[in-house]
Order: structure tokens, then C-alpha cells, then sequence
């Protein structure tokens, strides 16, 4: 089922007939975003999926700020190329950026070189500046909306969409999704009054506190610990954190913390004057790391002796000489065997329960239509079994390994092949589901509506994250009321969190 090479066209993973799922970027307090194909222009976008019971008025308030992200044009904001609804997922399409978000930059390097601050908040400044004067607020300026490449450009993500997760504050606590901290959020928000354009001057301010001192101004057990602090508490001293930090950085990022947004930067403009003085009159900014690259520090070492470096060259070299063979050979292995983690794949560390007595119907089946069956990749065995009496009993039971996220549930249905030959399709017709409820253990519930044909089919879901998974019998096509039903294959594609 795997072709190597033809990963795209082999892997039965779209989202709608114009994208194709590829693999996992993230996941955010709403859902999954993901790696996918552009199928029309064919290039690789990122694919925001918005998990939503949301009603009209809302999905047309997405449809407005989606298309008001979508004519945001600017090199440090991530482009929006296409927005929509596919069942009752939201869903944007954005340029897929390689690189590495400030949160896991911040995470691995805690405290940052000035000359990096500056690269970072400089670029971010701009962006929102641009979109302020379109009058666009981002709302959740944080560090994992903030992505870097490895050229050291600088991209802001997500403007406008944190509304969408707050209207759906109430159904995430109930599906058991993690909200957002208000770690980066301004008084005002932590309120929930209107915000404007001095909410983003006090979020980049944390930021900036952050990217200076290694921590955050205001931390707390919970997030109405942290809200409060926002509102209430003086913010610490940078120069407690980073003694070297110079005072003039240290009093922007305080101007920009001031809990009045009045008496913050009033805009991005007077923020990047303020950027480009505390940078000019400070050394830093001229210092050799200046043309570092941000990603690449991330492993930067230490500058040796220069005979030193001479001996450990030449022996390394006699080394590289007598290795390049094995490296090639392990090189070549790892090519060949080499599956990322987080591509989506079948799953298989799993165990198939049937509710149901198996049945052992025809001649022609010695071993009979064991639930087995259904994990077996072969369309010509199938698992058969009687019309269920209660509906209100699963059909099958999946237990997994590990905790795993499905992302894709394929189903065959409703044919047995009959007869083994080459040049015709001989199918026995059976009965077979049109709707079923996937439940996760956790009581996660959802509906799948099959078609009334032949062969595989994998009707789109919302990604699921569970260890144990329940199939129950919805509604029949059913040809003969005393028939019983044929399911010939299930497959379920995702990733195992493990
Ligand atoms: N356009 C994109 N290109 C590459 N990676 C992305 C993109 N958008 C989001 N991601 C990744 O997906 C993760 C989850 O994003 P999101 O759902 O917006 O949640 P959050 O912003 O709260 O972390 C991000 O932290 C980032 O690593
Ligand atoms: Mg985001």
C-alpha cells in the first residue's frame, strides 16, 4: 500500500479533494495544524484545521477575518491562501514555514544574545505594524505565533483568530483541550474588554521580557493566577534576571508592560523608533554574532585555539578518510529505513475486538470470517457478522498501544469476494453500514457517513486522540433485511503520541 517515491498519490489521507494531508506541524488549543499538499498549485501549505460546533454567525465571522488575514501581505506575516469549511471543520491554508518557532527556540536557549532580541522584535514590529495600519489586531501575540527560519526571517502567525477560541472556550473544556495561558495576554485582555493596538505593543513587550531575561514577567500555577498578576502586580526589574541587560532595553520593555495602555507605545511605529535607539546606542548590535544565524546558535561552540584546530583538522580528516565507507553504508540504511516520527502512517499496534459472534458461513472459508480479517490488507477476506440486534452495543472495540492520534478511518464494506480469479471481480453482497459513531474511551463522540460503493473509503473525521476506540452500527444499506453484514477492511491512519 506504501509505493516509495509516490508517498502523495499512495497515501489515502485527503482533508478534501484539494489537499492532501502530509503530516503533523502541531497542535494548538483548537487542533491539529498540518504538513499538506496543495493538490491545484501543487506545493506544500500548512493546513490550520479549526475543530468548531460552531453556529452561522460565528462561522461568518471566520469567513470576515479569514479574509481580512488572507489581503494581509507582508515578508513577516504568514501568508493566508485559502480559507473554508470542510463538514464542521474551519479550516486556512497558510505558507508553510521551515523552521523553528520562538517557543521551542525560547525552550532550548532560554536567555538570548541582544543581537538576536533585535533581529526577532524588529521583524515582528514591522509585521504588526503593517497589519495595525489595515486595521488588524493580532490579539494573541506569543511565542509559538511566531515562527523563525533558518535565514533568520521572522513570520507571525494567526492574526485575528483567537476570538475562535474563545467562543469556543466552553465545548474545549468539555472535549478536554487545553486552552491557551494568559502568560502574553495585556490587562485589558485578562478583563476581556476591547483590545487595540497597544494589547500587541504589551504582548511583544513580554516577549521581549522573555527573550531577555529567560522567563516570563508573571508566572503562576493557573491561568487566573497569572491574569491577575497582569492587571494588578509591577512587573520585576529585567536587570534581576539579566544584569547585563542595558537600561535602555529594560525601559522599553517596561513601557511597554505599563498596565494603562495609554502609557505604552501608542503604536508599532513608536516601538520600532524606540527598537532601533536602544540598538544603536548599545555595542551589541555590531558584535560578530549579529550575522549569526538565530537557529544556529542553537549549537554554537566554542572557538578553539587556532594549532589546536590545525592537529584536530588533520586528524579528522585521516578519520573521515577511513570512515566514509561506513558512513556511506549507514547513510544509505538510514535513507532507506528512515520514517520521520510524525508522518502519518497505518496503525497497527492495535487489537480489533468484535462484539458480535463471528460466523462461519461458507464452504469456502474454512477458517470462517474472524474480526482478524479486517487488519489483514487483503480486500478478498472479510469480517462477516449478523445484523446487530442493539445498536446501542459497539461492533468492534479498538484497543491501541500507546496513546495515539487518528487522523483517517478507512473502511471497506458490504463485499466478500466469492471466488478467486484473475479476470473477474466475483463479489458475494452483503449488508453494510452507512453510518457509524466512532466514541473514544474518554466519551469523545463522532458520526462517519459511508458511500454506497466498492473498496476503500476513508470519510473525513476530526482527528481523534485516544488509547481505546468503540464502533457502534448507526444506519444500514441494507439489501436484505436477514443478510448479514460484510466489512472487508478498517484502517486507521494517524501517529502514535507516544
Ligand atoms: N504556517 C506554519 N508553518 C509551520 N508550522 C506551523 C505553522 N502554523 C503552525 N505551525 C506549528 O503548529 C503549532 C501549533 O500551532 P497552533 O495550532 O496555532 O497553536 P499555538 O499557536 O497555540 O501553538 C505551532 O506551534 C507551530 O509549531
Ligand atoms: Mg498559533
Amino acid at each position: 500500500m506504501h509505493v516509495p517515491g509516490n508517498r502523495y498519490k499512495n497515501q489515502p489521507t485527503s482533508f478534501n479533494p484539494n489537499y492532501e494531508l502530509i503530516e503533523v506541524l502541531g497542535k494548538g488549543g483548537m487542533g491539529y495544524v498540518y504538513k499538506a499538499l496543495d493538490k491545484k498549485l501543487n506545493r506544500e501549505v500548512a493546513l490550520k484545521v479549526l475543530n468548531t460546533n460552531s453556529d452561522a454567525d460565528s462561522v461568518k465571522r471566520f469567513y470576515f477575518e479569514a479574509q481580512a488575514m488572507k489581503e494581509l501581505d507582508h515578508q513577516n506575516i504568514v501568508h493566508v491562501f485559502d480559507f473554508g469549511q470542510e463538514k464542521k471543520q474551519l479550516f486556512i491554508a497558510m505558507t508553510y514555514v521551515k523552521g523553528e518557532s520562538l517557543a521551542s527556540v525560547l525552550h532550548h536557549k532560554k536567555e538570548m544574545a541582544f543581537s538576536d532580541i533585535e533581529l526577532i522584535a524588529k521583524q515582528v514590529a514591522r509585521g504588526l505594524l503593517y497589519a495595525h495600519n489595515k486595521g488588524v489586531i493580532h490579539r494573541d501575540i506569543k511565542p509559538s505565533n511566531i515562527m523563525i527560519t533558518h535565514d533568520n526571517r521572522v513570520y507571525i502567525m494567526d492574526f485575528g483568530i483567537s476570538y475562535i477560541q474563545e467562543m469556543e472556550k466552553e465545548r474545549l473544556t468539555i472535549t478536554g483541550m487545553t486552552m491557551g495561558t494568559p502568560e502574553y495576554m495585556s490587562p485589558e485582555q485578562c478583563h476581556g474588554d476591547e483590545v487595540g493596538v497597544a494589547s500587541d505593543v504589551y504582548s511583544l513587550g513580554v516577549i521581549l521580557f522573555e527573550m531577555s531575561c529567560g522567563r516570563l514577567p508573571f508566572t503562576g500555577a493557573k491561568p487566573i493566577e497569572i491574569a491577575i498578576k497582569h492587571v494588578q502586580n509591577t512587573p520585576p526589574n529585567p536587570k534581576d534576571f539579566r544584569p547585563d541587560i542595558p537600561v535602555e532595553l529594560s525601559n522599553l520593555i517596561l513601557k511597554c508592560l505599563r498596565k494603562n495602555p495609554k502609557e505604552r507605545y501608542q503604536n508599532m511605529e513608536d516601538l520600532l523608533d524606540a527598537l532601533d535607539n536602544v540598538f544603536k546606542t548599545n555595542v551589541f548590535s555590531k558584535s560578530p554574532s549579529r550575522k549569526m544565524k538565530i537557529l544556529d546558535s542553537f549549537s554554537k561552540s566554542k572557538e578553539s585555539h587556532p594549532l589546536l584546530k590545525q592537529v584536530i583538522c588533520q586528524k579528522l580528516s585521516i578519520l573521515a578518510l577511513l570512515l566514509t565507507p561506513i558512513l556511506i553504508f549507514l547513510l544509505l540504511m538510514l535513507t532507506l529505513h528512515y520514517k520521520p516520527k510524525s508522518v502519518l502512517q497505518p496503525i497497527k499496534d492495535l487489537k480489533l475486538r468484535a462484539s458480535y459472534e463471528t460466523k462461519n458461513l461458507e464452504g469456502d472459508s474454512p477458517k470462517g470470517y474472524p474480526v482478524q480479517n479486517l487488519m489483514d490488507f487483503d480486500l478478498s477476506t472479510a469480517w462477516v457478522f449478523e445484523t446487530p440486534i442493539n445498536r446501542k452495543n459497539p461492533i468492534l472495540s479498538v484497543e491501541l498501544k500507546n496513546k495515539t492520534l487518528i487522523t483517517h478511518f478507512g473502511m471497506a464494506i458490504g463485499y466478500q469476494k466469492q471466488k478467486e480469479d484473475t479476470f473477474e471481480d466475483r463479489f458475494m453482497i452483503f449488508n453494510k453500514p452507512k453510518s457509524i459513531i466512532l466514541k473514544t474511551k474518554e466519551g469523545v463522540r463522532q458520526k462517519l457517513v459511508f458511500e454506497n460503493i466498492k473498496g476503500m473509503q476513508y470519510p473525513p473525521i476530526q482527528a481523534i486522540e485516544t488509547e481505546e476506540l468503540f464502533i457502534y452500527l448507526e444506519d444500514a444499506y441494507e439489501n436484505q433485511a436477514s443478510k448479514n453484514f460484510a466489512v472487508s477492511e478498517i484502517r486507521l491512519l494517524g501517529l502514535s503520541l507516544k
